[in-house]
């Protein structure tokens, strides 16, 4: 039988075991052999024999590039470096910044451990609904995005001596963004000092302040730091890959320094044809160098959760078919929504004499550096953002990775000896692919980044000095989607109250604005479901050899009206079912503990995906406390239903298709033929008009997330679209 919560302690003793290593706390045996181990490893890294020189570049260059191949030992060193050299005097603060969030957890864990504090002290993390710091963190490992939404409480970043943007190659929308916005904070910064240093009287010299199409931040930061001093902000961008001259271009040809990587031969082994399914491919690859090749781990590229966790069942379900003794594989997965307290699994050694496979998405390409790896799984897939800015929508689609991406996957199995890679596609293949990944910021939909500029003051988006610029037609499309979202005012202001109250919130405009309508609907205990089970990837899985026991586990909770209440009965059904359990089990020892079993045991049994639960749980309370903060009426609509899709209707109506004679859908907005994706439970049904919130491109275009409507509601509820378009 298939185990979704696969390898717990039971697989792995030292997997759950918190660190007790923290100067407070009598220290074993056991972890003073770890930590002799971790000094012997800091001291043997490639950084650790510049670290005076890198010092002496931050202190004389303001802003620095720094290029080293990964595992290096950037991210997790070079912070510990600066705050030794004496950068966090006067209480300021290092901030790095990580694309993904996995990445900012698990390297402030692993630092923390190295500096033998506890975490949320000195070294802490803080990521979009999960915050560990303290007014005591100097060395502060964040999200990109994150960063940008200090922002907006302190647009020149005054806690922050030193910023480090760290993976900026990645080049996700939210990297691009900020290097815009630290250019300016920077400018600001310097010239505050030269100004302070050069004048007595600073009111009558605003304008000498002004950087390159900053000024209303520069008015904004004048505002506050008037009769303050800052020292200037020290700015280092880190990258893996080799292309130093386009971050140097754009910061005025700032200096860049390259810190030599060791790399053992990769051999690099290709399929002779290409393979109808890669994840069967995958699977076949994975047992053959279970079975054949010499100790060592394994990692391997997928393209998401959903893939990772079917991937996983499968290895688990032929592991049971093999003799005992080669039985000993370990599957650890590791995706950006696992709960942190699951990712740092990926960093222990399996016990003696067993194989460990990692299951990863792109995070592992450059974010991550796992120790013990040998072998390498490339498929050669990675699931990218796609925009397309004349029918305004975004898609998630799966395509082929770039050469660069290719090689630093295979790059992952040579850095502790030499590896293999197995590319499970044809050489000639591998010559087609682009040389680099596209930046984000030309692919995507950019309200959100939109929304967040204008917070910021900065209110001519097209004039915004972008590393790469987006295209005029994204922009234009992203300005008249917040305009309809009502975020926008006739002359492209953030409208007050509802763009200002938008900003606030740490989600998509489109899920921001179905909350403050909900309040005015009457259904935001409802809304406030939706939009967290929405943030996760889905809540439902169907094994694929239990498609159908899944689809009747289903229907217990399905909703006729569609997949957004559906959700809403999941999330009321485990409510009441830990509700009840409270009640019965009043003195139990270890309640909390047995609660997790029982939910799981409950989760698997229902076909439901427990980490994507736990996960949607933890956003649902800090989204809560965030529209509680804003003073919006937390109400229930109860049993009328029609009030909360009508909500959806008035929230959602960009998304709005319309059944076609033949059985497809066409998207009204965008005149797409689309058609319902299997796992709705309106697939097969006979909806005449529904909205739908994700568009997913494989074959086929399909939709996911669907409740029905009445067609009629949309021009009543956004006359301003469908009057318009009538
Ligand atoms: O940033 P860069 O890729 O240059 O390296 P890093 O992330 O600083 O990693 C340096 C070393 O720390 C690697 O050998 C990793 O294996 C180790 N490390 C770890 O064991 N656990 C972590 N959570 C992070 C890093
Ligand atoms: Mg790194």
């Amino acid at each position: 039988m298939p185990s979704m919560v696969q390898n717990g302690p039971r697989n792995n003793p030292q997997a759950q075991k918190p660190h007790s290593n923290f100067p407070n706390k009598p220290r074993n045996p056991n972890s003073m052999a770890r930590r002799e181990r971790i000094k012997r490893q800091r001291e043997s890294l490639p950084i650790a024999s510049v670290k005076e020189l890198l010092v002496e570049e931050v202190k004389t260059h303001d802003i620095l590039i720094i290029v080293g191949e990964t595992g290096s030992g950037k991210t997790t060193q070079l912070p510990q470096f600066l705050f030794n050299a004496g950068f966090c005097c006067d209480g300021k603060v290092i901030g790095i910044t990580q694309p993904r969030r996995v990445a900012a957890v698990s390297v402030a864990k692993r630092v923390a451990e190295e500096c033998e504090v506890e975490l949320g002290q000195k070294v802490g993390y803080s990521i979009r609904f999960d915050d560990k710091t303290s007014s005591f963190t100097r060395i502060k490992y964040m999200t990109d995005g994150l960063l940008l939404r200090e922002a907006l409480l302190d647009p020149y970043l005054s806690r922050y001596s030193v910023i480090i943007v760290d993976e900026a190659h990645e080049r996700t929308v939210h990297t691009d963004v900020l290097l815009g916005l630290l250019k300016n904070v920077h400018n600001v910064r310097s010239n505050f000092i030269k100004d302070h240093d050069n004048m007595d009287d600073k009111k009558s010299n605003n304008r000498t302040m002004k950087g390159k199409g900053t000024g209303t931040q520069c008015t904004s930061f004048l505002k506050h730091c008037h009769g303050r001093k800052f020292p200037p902000l020290k700015l280092i961008i880190m990258s893996a890959s080799l292309d130093a001259r386009v971050f140097s271009d754009y910061f005025g040809c700032a200096r860049a320094i390259h810190i030599e990587g060791r790399q053992h031969h990769v051999d690099i082994l290709y399929a002779f044809h290409p393979e109808p399914d890669y994840l069967d491919a995958t699977l076949v690859t994975i047992f053959q160098i279970h079975l054949e090749e010499t100790p060592g781990d394994i990692l391997v590229f997928l393209t998401g959760q959903e893939e990772i966790e079917s991937v996983e069942r499968l290895v688990q379900e032929q592991l049971h078919k093999l003799p005992e003794a080669n039985r000993k594989l370990l599957t650890v997965p590791i995706f950006s929504s696992l709960p942190s307290e699951q990712q740092m699994r990926v960093f222990m050694p399996a016990s003696p004499g067993h194989r460990k496979v990692i299951l990863a998405t792109n995070i592992a390409e450059t974010s991550l550096t796992i120790p013990g790896i040998k072998y390498v799984i490339d498929p050669g897939f990675v699931k990218a953002r796609s925009y397309d800015p004349v029918k305004g929508m975004e898609s998630l689609i799966i395509v082929p990775t770039s050469k660069a991406q290719a090689l630093q996957r295979s790059g992952r199995a040579g850095r502790e000896g030499p590896g293999k890679c197995f590319r499970l596609y044809p050489e000639c293949e591998f010559e087609k692919l682009e040389d680099s990944t596209k930046p984000e910021i030309k692919r995507c939909n950019l309200s959100n980044v939109i929304l967040q500029l204008k917070a910021l003051g900065v209110d001519d988006i097209i004039g915004f000095d972008f590393m790469e610029k987006p295209p005029r037609a994204a922009i234009i499309k992203s300005l008249e989607h917040l305009f309809l979202l009502g975020a926008l005012t006739d002359d492209c202001k953030l409208s007050e109250p509802i763009g200002h109250q938008m900003a606030r919130l740490p989600l998509d405009p489109i899920y921001s604005k179905a909350l403050i309508l909900a309040s005015q609907f009457n259904c935001l205990e409802e809304m406030l479901i939706t939009v967290a089970m929405l943030s996760v990837e889905s809540i439902f899985y169907a094994p694929r050899e239990k498609k159908d026991e899944a689809r009747t586990a289903m229907k217990c909770f399905a909703s006729p009206d569609g997949d957004h209440l559906t959700l809403v009965n999941v999330y009321r059904a485990v409510d009441r079912l830990l509700e009840k359990r409270k009640m019965e089990v009043v003195n139990e020892k270890n309640l909390h503990g047995k609660n997790e079993k029982f939910l799981r045991n409950w989760c698997k049994e229902n076909f439901i995906n427990g980490r994507s639960l736990r996960h949607a749980c933890d956003i649902h309370s800090q989204i809560r406390g965030h529209v509680e903060q804003m003073g919006l009426c937390i109400s229930s609509c109860g049993d009328d239903h029609l009030q909360f899709r009508r909500c959806l209707a008035a929230s959602f109506f960009f998304n709005a298709a319309l059944k076609q004679p033949e059985g497809t859908y066409r998207a009204l907005a965008s005149g797409q033929v689309v058609q319902i994706h299997p796992s709705s439970v309106l697939f097969q049904s006979k909806a005449e008009c529904i909205i739908f919130n994700e568009l997913v491109q494989t074959t086929n275009k399909y939709i996911r997330n669907l409740t029905r409507i009445d067609y009629l509601w949309l021009t009543e509820l956004a006359p301003h679209y469908y009057a318009m378009q009538s």
